[in-house]
């Protein structure tokens, strides 16, 4: 890796990727006691994505990345680092980002994972910037992924309607010209570790069968703690950035918060006094994607023509931790260079298997979907399954593929 220190460290690609099971509001009435109104009215949102039992986390990130690299008008190699926010991750070990590595065909980078929940991409953006800023790599690959359906209760009803799976990608590179990243604030508060967490797997409770009957294995979450928290946390990590930065929030042309609730970034808006239209949201469409939820989101809001070259944008997420993170970039990037990734898809990345054998990842609690959405398709739903393929002995030969 080069050592000389950079002046400017600018977003020059971005990508996304969303499994293409739809679970709705509806969906899931049939399975806990909700309703639409309920979950409408109380978050925003009415659908999320669930991905299939041939993708994993870093199936999807692979998929987001590729897409983030070829917008930047680079290949696979060209990236010197990459790191992985998630905590859905395929494995405890290796890293989701080593597997990633792999699977988009690079052959030079170093990777790595970053743990800090929902704010994980600010915080990976945040650690690629410092790599880039101090020369240590010139182009970084930054990627939030999630498949949260595996992790989710789907009999707890406050828990459930919140979540969804998918991932996006950024990469950040060196450059002496004007703009990029102006300022970055992130922030942890133990003393809201265990309003949202994950008992179960860890070397505090390893996992037994009685920690599995216990469901420790699912998230649990103080909903409101959560809320209120979040509120106060979020505007006060944004100013942070804002005043690192050195500009005013009525300087801002875009906000991309993290996409929770819709009465989060509602409350947000208004603690800031900052207008709703200058806000991107996409919560109906995914739910909470956890560190995918920003990526994703920015590149919805290029394609859909909010972002040009000169904007001043602001990133904000918080998440388990209490995490938080923003940043304030100028735009520098043409919002058109997203067409150069438009054939890639899953059928372009390979994710490297274990040695365990076929499984069927897919949540039991789903099944039922996953087999009305084949068989609406027209398609056998079990070639879904078999499409894991087994695990190869000696070196990886074998691959499995998204559906
Ligand atoms: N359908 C119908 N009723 C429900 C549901 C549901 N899905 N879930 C809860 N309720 C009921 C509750 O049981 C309660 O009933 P009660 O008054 O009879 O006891 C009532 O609705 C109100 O429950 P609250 O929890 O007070 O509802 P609230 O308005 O706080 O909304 C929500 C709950 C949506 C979870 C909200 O608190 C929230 O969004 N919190 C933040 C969550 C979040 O963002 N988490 C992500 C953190 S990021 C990360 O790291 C993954």
């Amino acid at each position: 890796m080069k050592s000389r220190p950079t002046s400017g460290v600018h977003l020059t690609g971005w990508g996304a990727y969303a499994p293409s099971q739809v679970l709705t509001n509806a969906d899931l009435e049939r399975m806990v006691d909700t309703n639409d109104e309920w979950i409408v009215s109380r978050t925003g949102i009415r659908e999320r994505r669930i991905a299939g039992p041939g993708e994993t986390t870093a199936s999807m990130a692979a998929v987001a990345g590729l897409r983030a690299i070829a917008t930047a008008g680079l290949g696979p190699d060209d990236i010197d680092l990459i790191i992985v926010g998630t905590l859905t991750p395929d494995y405890q070990m290796p890293s989701t980002a080593a597997l990633v590595k792999d699977a988009i065909g690079n052959k030079r980078a170093a990777a790595m994972d970053v743990a800090a929940a929902c704010s994980g991409f600010v915080y990976g953006y945040a650690t690629a910037q410092a790599y880039v800023a101090s020369g240590m790599a010139r182009h970084v690959l930054v990627i939030g992924a999630e498949t949260l359906s595996r992790y989710t209760d789907f009999s707890d009803r406050t828990t459930c309607i919140l979540f969804g799976d998918g991932a996006g990608a950024v990469v950040l590179s060196a450059s002496d010209e004007p703009g990029g990243t102006l300022g970055i604030e992130i922030r942890t508060e133990p003393s809201g570790a265990y309003f949202i967490w994950l008992p179960g797997g860890g070397s505090s409770r390893p996992p037994t069968a009685s920690t599995i009957a216990a469901g420790e294995h699912f998230m649990k979450m103080k909903g409101a703690e959560t809320f209120k928290m979040a509120v106060r946390t979020l505007g006060s990590t944004a100013l942070a950035s804002l005043s690192r930065a050195g500009i005013e929030l009525a300087d801002v042309d875009l906000v991309v918060p993290h996409q929770a609730n819709i009465r989060i970034i509602e409350a947000l808006a208004r603690s800031l006094d900052f207008p709703m239209a200058r806000v991107f949201v996409n919560v109906e469409c995914y739910g909470n994607t956890s560190a995918a939820s920003v990526p994703m989101a920015l590149s919805e809001a290029v394609a859909a023509g909010r972002v040009k070259k000169g904007d001043r944008l602001l990133f904000v997420a918080f998440g388990s931790g209490l995490t938080s993170g923003a940043i304030t970039l100028e735009w520098t990037a043409d919002p058109a260079a997203f067409s150069r990734a438009a054939d890639i898809g899953p059928e372009d990345v390979t994710v490297m298997p274990g040695y365990l054998g076929p499984v069927n990842p897919f949540p039991p609690a789903l099944e039922w979907l996953r087999r009305d959405a084949a068989a609406s398709s027209g398609r056998n739903p079990d070639l879904d399954v078999r499409d894991i393929k087994p695990a190869a002995k000696g070196p990886p030969a074998a691959a499995s593929r998204p559906g």
